[in-house]
Parts: C-alpha cells; sequence; structure tokens
C-alpha cells in the first residue's frame, strides 16, 4: 500500500508510544519486520521553541525507514509552523495526534479533545497539508465519549482537508486504554474513505492481526502494546499474512540476546544513566512469560548499568 507517495511493504506498523517506543526500539522493530514507524508524538509549540527535548524526540534514522514524526497541538497555524520546522529531520510522513487521551494534552484541547471540534481538525489537516511536501496523516480514536462517537465524520473531514491516510484506534478517549477496541468503528471508517486507513487496537498477535484485516478491510495494522518486549512480532505477521518464511517461536535464548542488543542500542542513544532506567519496564516486559518471570521483573527495577543486565542474563537457564 502506499500513503500518498511512500510506499509501505508489509502488514504492520509499529504504533507511536510516547516515553517507549523511541529511536532504539524502532529500529528494532523494523528490523524484525515493522513495514512503517511512527515517532513519538511531539509538543508543535516546543518545537517551534526549538527544545532540545523536541529535537531528540524528532531524530529519525536511515535504520527505520518509512518513518513519520507525530505532532500534537491544538492551533492550526502553529502546527503547520512545526510541520515546516520538522522537515529538517527529513520524515517520510507527518502524522497529527488526534487521539492522546492523557489530561496534560487533552485537558489543553489537544489530542483527542480535537475530535470534539471537527471542524478545527479539518482546519488544522488543511494547515498542515498546505506547508510541507510529504504526506500527512492523522490518527484519531472512536470518538470523545459514548455519546459522541464521529470517528466517521472526523475521518472524512481530514481526508477532505488533505489527509494521505488516517488511522484509528477504536476506543473512545473516556475508555483509555480499556476495555476491548472496537474494530468495527474501523470497518465503517474504511468503507466511508478512499484513502488508506490503519487500524489500531489489541494486536498481540499475528492471528490477531490477519483478523483485523478480515474483519474490518484495513490497509495495514498498527501494533503499540504488543510489541513491548516482544519485537519479533512483526515478523510473525509477515509470516502469517505474507507468507514470508515460517517463523519459529521464541526461544528464551533469542528473547535474552534480542533483549541485549536493544537495551545497548538504548543506552549508545541516551547515555547509560537515561538508557538503564529506561530498560528496567523494557526488560521487565521481555520476561515476561519466563520462567520465575517475577524475581527477574523485580531485578530489573534495580537496574543501573548495562553490565548489571549482563549479569542478571547470565543468571537464566536457557
Ligand atoms: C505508553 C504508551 C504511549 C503512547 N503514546 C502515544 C503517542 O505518543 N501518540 C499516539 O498517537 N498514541 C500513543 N499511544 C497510543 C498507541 O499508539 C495506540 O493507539 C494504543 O496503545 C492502542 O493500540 P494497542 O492496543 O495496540 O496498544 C500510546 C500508548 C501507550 C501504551
Amino acid at each position: 500500500m502506499k500513503i500518498g507517495n511512500v510506499e509501505i511493504k508489509g502488514y504492520a506498523a509499529l504504533a507511536p508510544m510516547a516515553g517507549v517506543a523511541d529511536r532504539a526500539f524502532r529500529e528494532l522493530c523494523v528490523d524484525f519486520g515493522a513495514a512503517y514507524v511512527v515517532g513519538e508524538m511531539v509538543s508543535s509549540k516546543g518545537i517551534t521553541y526549538d527544545s532540545k527535548k523536541s529535537a531528540e524526540l524528532l531524530e529519525l534514522s536511515d535504520k527505520e525507514r518509512p518513518a513519520a514524526v507525530q505532532l500534537f497541538g491544538n492551533e492550526p497555524d502553529v502546527m503547520a509552523r512545526a510541520a515546516e520546522f520538522s522537515l529538517k529531520y527529513k520524515p517520510d510522513i507527518i502524522d497529527i495526534n488526534m487521539g492522546c487521551p492523557a489530561p496534560k494534552i487533552a485537558g489543553n484541547g489537544s489530542g483527542a479533545a480535537l475530535m470534539k471540534d471537527p471542524d478545527l481538525c479539518g482546519r488544522i489537516t488543511s494547515a498542515v497539508c498546505s506547508c510541507v511536501d510529504v504526506p500527512v496523516t492523522v490518527k484519531i480514536r472512536k470518538g470523545w465519549d459514548k455519546n459522541s462517537i464521529n470517528a466517521v465524520e472526523v475521518a472524512k473531514i481530514c481526508q477532505q482537508a488533505g489527509a494521505a491516510a488516517v488511522t484509528v484506534h477504536g476506543r473512545t478517549r473516556e475508555q483509555q486504554y480499556m476495555p476491548s477496541a472496537d474494530w468495527d468503528m474501523i470497518r465503517q471508517v474504511k468503507k466511508a474513505l478512499t484513502i488508506p486507513v490503519i487500524g489500531n487496537g489489541d494486536i498481540n498477535s499475528a492471528e490477531d492481526a490477519a483478523a483485523m484485516i478480515e474483519k474490518t478491510g484495513c490497509d495495514l495494522v498498527m501494533v503499540g502494546r504488543g510489541a513491548l518486549g516482544n519485537p519479533w512480532i512483526f515478523r510473525e505477521i509477515n509470516s502469517l499474512i505474507g507468507h514470508d518464511r515460517p517463523s519459529l517461536p521464541v526461544s528464551a535464548a533469542e528473547r535474552i540476546s534480542v533483549l541485549l542488543r536493544h537495551i545497548q542500542t538504548l543506552c549508545e542513544y541516551k547515555g547509560e544513566a537515561i538508557g538503564m532506567r529506561e530498560a528496567r519496564k523494557h526488560s521487565a516486559w521481555y520476561f515476561k512469560g519466563m520462567r520465575d518471570a517475577a524475581s527477574l521483573r523485580r531485578k530489573a527495577g534495580t537496574l543501573t548499568k548495562f553490565d548489571d543486565l549482563i549479569e542478571l542474563c547470565k543468571m537464566i537457564n536457557v
């Protein structure tokens, strides 16, 4: 499938996940077959102040292509300027966040709060499209709450305003990340649009990905939490849907070697102090389902040096 002029080869994208899906993790997922990745959300206001934090979040490497930067905000002109500024990081695509439920984002009228004002969604999309020469996409939810389910309306307005694709997370803002996502909403949006639709919510296995494509007709699936500590989900999806090489079950030895590779890259990019602090949650996700997982997770919570992680992994019987 294509998003604008950008070819996406494969079946599954990595979802934007602030604080988790950073450059190290995105590169790893691409290595395992992710067809497309979206960076962590970045404040449109922060970008225009040229903050160091924004610059770090915007950075994309050659090992993670095609890739999007994702912007949040609620002022069309600020979003347009931020999009223009972000082009220096060479994104293949610019995505607009219309789904974040967090109070500090949605409480300020950005993220999912934009869906309460479909006309503003259109004006932001149009302003961003008119300032950049890369495809612009939007990521929406089912609606704000159960009394305002308007994904189809918002998606159509964004398409009309120039969006090249729409990602639909089948939950309202009120539902945050639970209960299960409404895939029928994704089907309804797909039916109503002519641009590609990316389906998101509750893909935790290759079978889930195949089921979502079958039930919704979406052009691409997007995996969020199902990829945490589990980047090989992309290999498994490509194997099941694309009939790539059969994907063998992941052994404990592979789990450990991928964890070490992931954290080594994380430390390289962010320095050992920050890298190892972030390694605690990643390690816990990799350890899920392993023998003595509870004890491993407890030990992961105290990691401070990369060497500590090597020692911890040596203690695991594979
Ligand atoms: C830790 C975390 C951070 C997230 N950060 C973002 C973000 O920056 N931008 C965004 O559009 N969605 C964000 N999301 C939402 C995911 O992209 C995705 O829509 C959601 O997790 C549902 O997909 P899943 O069921 O596969 O996890 C985040 C989700 C999680 C769990």
